[in-house]
């Protein structure tokens, strides 16, 4: 890659960087100037899981983005906002602790195992939690395989985070429904290739069969 090239590539990874780090930013700055309503925990806690799910829900869509489109340049970003999603979904849970329950060990821990909400999203940013530690590539090249198994993880979180918030839903299902349809979508793509791909290889496997046999 020419000079150019790579400074253009620099540039755009600290574009995407810090437009990320923008809604925590944000939320930091209302905070202090105190513009976060009445009940600014709940605002707090809200938004943080808010970007948590929106970061998931990037990273699972610039696969089929890059391939719909062709912007190949995308994939390289796919880390980046995996690592957003788990580092949004630490500083909810944080902020939970921190302003709902005040650090009260006994009721964190009792929210945290008994309530259907908090249970799965518990176990959402636990699975997160190896997602990130393995992410870097010196990882990737150490798990090989395994790599790609485990990071097939992020599909059972996706489904625990929006179980998260269906099992919060009061009276107002637009947001779920939003998610939910989105996933959808973006599984029912990957689904969709997965087909394609063996259909293709098993047809590419019966041309080498016919060939051979009209060698023979
Ligand atoms: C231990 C883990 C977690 C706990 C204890 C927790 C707790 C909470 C609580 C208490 C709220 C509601 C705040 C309120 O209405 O007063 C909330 C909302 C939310 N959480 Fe979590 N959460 C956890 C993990 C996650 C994860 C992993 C994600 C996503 C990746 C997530 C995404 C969200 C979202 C999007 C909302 C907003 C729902 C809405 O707008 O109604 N949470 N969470």
């Amino acid at each position: 890659m020419d000079l150019k090239g790579k400074w253009l590539q620099r540039s755009r990874w600290w574009l995407i960087f810090t437009v990320s780090a923008l809604p925590v930013s944000l939320l930091v700055y209302s905070a202090v100037n105190q513009q976060l309503g009445a009940d600014p925990a709940k605002e707090i806690v809200l938004e943080l899981g808010t970007w948590a799910i929106n970061f998931l829900w990037i990273t699972l869509a610039i696969t089929p983005v890059r391939k719909m489109f062709g912007w190949n340049w995308l994939a390289k970003y796919r880390r980046m906002m995996g690592l957003y999603s788990f580092v949004y979904a630490a500083l909810h849970l944080l902020a939970f602790a921190t302003f709902m329950v005040g650090w009260n060990w006994k009721i964190l821990i009792i929210e945290i195992t008994e309530r259907p909400y908090a249970i799965v999203g518990f176990i959402a940013l636990l699975l997160l939690l190896p997602l990130a530690v393995t992410s870097t590539k010196a990882m990737q090249r150490r798990l090989k395989k395994r790599w790609s198994t485990l990071h097939k993880l992020v599909y059972p979180i996706a489904l625990l985070s929006l179980l998260h918030i269906i099992w919060q839903i009061r009276s107002d299902f637009s947001e779920a429904l939003t998610y939910g349809l989105l996933l959808c979508f973006l599984l029912g793509y990957r689904f969709y290739q997965s087909r394609l791909k063996s259909a293709s290889s098993v047809k590419r496997s019966a041309g080498g069969i016919k060939l051979k046999t009209q060698t023979n």
